[in-house]
């Protein structure tokens, strides 16, 4: 069952997320992390990365997804977003794997990320955010569900990003890993933060599973650790 573990504000639970990383690197310091962007994880990477390099000499990490057709180099990919906060400061970037935004072709780039996987994996941790509209990576609401890294079609929701509204060009799509990818990570740690979370999360702790919300799968994983700030824990629940 996922029960919101309730922090008072998005710094107490950025810095709860961080140590609960800091203490899982530390038992299994080749552990694959998984990292989502935006703007609910952000502190609690800062915070992980000042920690100091010592822990992380082993740590592998894969970028769980990334706007199509973006620059690698603009400040909107999720590329820039994770080497700025996290990969660049802790210098594991020969140990860092990660979809190219703008491949020769995305098919075989999603092939190459998911042979990755398949050869690596399964993830250990898994750091998620909740999309407004119960997204987790790139996997929209949708009919059908995709296994493993895909080409997804971006929702409404998700070309109304923040880390997009600056972009006079819209990304054409997403590329992120799959649901099959996400479930089978051996601990997962959703973090979910701010007002605008709260009707989502609602939504996630009682709607029954079903892929018209994808973050309601993460019902079926024994080992999910739910992270939350009282503005954005819903009040009746
Ligand atoms: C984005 C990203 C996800 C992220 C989610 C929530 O679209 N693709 O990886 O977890 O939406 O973002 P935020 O934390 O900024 O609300």
């Amino acid at each position: 069952m996922l029960t919101p573990k309730v922090h008072q504000d998005h710094e107490a639970m950025s810095h709860a997320a961080a140590d609960w990383l800091a203490e899982r690197i530390a038992a299994q310091p080749d552990s694959l992390l998984c990292l989502a962007t935006g703007s609910t994880p952000l502190r609690c990477y800062q915070t992980l990365a000042g920690y100091g390099r010592s822990l992380f000499e082993r740590l592998r990490v894969i970028k769980l997804d990334e706007w199509a057709d973006l620059p690698m180099a603009s400040p909107a990919s999720c590329e820039t977003f994770l080497r700025t906060h996290f990969i660049e400061p802790l210098c594991l970037q020969a140990r860092y794997t990660a979809f190219h935004s703008q491949p020769p072709d995305f098919r075989t780039e999603c092939e190459r990320i998911a042979k990755w996987l398949g050869e690596n994996g399964p993830i250990d941790l898994c750091v998620l955010g909740l999309g407004l509209n119960g997204h987790l990576g790139f996997n929209e609401p949708s009919a059908f569900l995709h296994p493993h890294a895909h080409i997804a079609k971006l929702s409404a929701a998700s070309l109304q990003h923040t880390m997009i509204a600056a972009e006079k060009t819209k990304p054409s799509a997403g590329l992120t890993l799959g649901m099959a990818d996400i479930l089978q990570s051996r601990q997962i740690l959703l973090l979910v933060s701010g007002p605008a979370k709260r009707e989502p999360l609602q939504r996630l702790l009682t709607q029954s599973i079903t892929s018209q919300y994808p973050a309601t799968f993460l019902h079926l994983h024994p080992n999910v650790s739910l992270f939350c700030d009282k503005e954005a824990h819903p009040k009746s629940i």
